[in-house]
């Protein structure tokens, strides 16, 4: 069974990773404690996701999985993309960042809320091989935060599935069916298989 480590310490993700990558039979090692958070300089998904592969995949000796997501608002020309994690500053929380999101919206008409939120998923194997997968998820950026469940946008982000839930109204098994982490991560079982 192939085993991967996990780069990221994101409990949330931790948990939707290991769900999604069980079920393609992969078995996942927790990030190693104690290693220090690795800096996301490059200027897309792809690069940072490949940087915390390889850093991870140094540190440990093992085939390293890290991922990188940003949510692209079309009535912000793509932002907060890359920089999602720190849309309203460094150290931002989520209910900082989605305050800031929705101000930022304020004026735009529910047809110009479309969003998209991607995923890269980088592996790096300790002879260097790298695979590299993306996972997309349309829909729309509500005009307040609605659910529970998950983390991050979730609760501002209505994807365009017809079922008129937010992802943080979704469980986390009915988040793992359509999310796009979970679509990233079927695409890397198929190039896996
Ligand atoms: P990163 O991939 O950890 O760099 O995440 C970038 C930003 O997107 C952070 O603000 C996360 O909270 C947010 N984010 C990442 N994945 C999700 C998700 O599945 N749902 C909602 N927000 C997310």
């Amino acid at each position: 069974m192939p085993t991967f480590v996990l780069a990221t310490a994101n409990p949330h993700k931790t948990t939707e990773m290991s769900a999604v990558l069980a079920t393609l039979g992969i078995e996942v090692l927790p990030r190693p404690e104690g290693l220090a958070d690795v800096d996301e300089t490059a200027d897309t998904l792809v690069g940072n996701a490949l940087l915390k592969a390889h850093a991870i995949m140094q540190a440990s000796g093992h085939a390293a999985v890290a991922d990188d997501t940003g949510l692209f608002v079309d009535a912000l020309k793509g932002a907060p993309g890359v920089y999602s994690a720190r849309y309203s500053g460094e150290g931002a929380t989520d209910e900082q960042n989605v305050a800031k999101l929705l101000a930022a919206l304020a004026d735009s008409a529910p047809e110009d809320r479309t969003a998209t939120f991607r995923t890269v998923i980088a592996v790096v194997y300790p002879d260097g091989r790298e695979v590299v997968v993306e996972g997309v998820l349309p829909g729309v950026i509500t005009d307040a935060p609605r659910g529970e469940y998950g983390f991050g946008y979730d609760p501002v982000f209505l994807p365009d599935l017809a079922n008129g839930r937010t992802l943080a109204e979704m469980t986390l098994e009915e988040k793992n069916e359509h999310s796009h982490r979970a679509r990233a991560l079927r695409a890397l079982g198929e190039v896996l298989a």
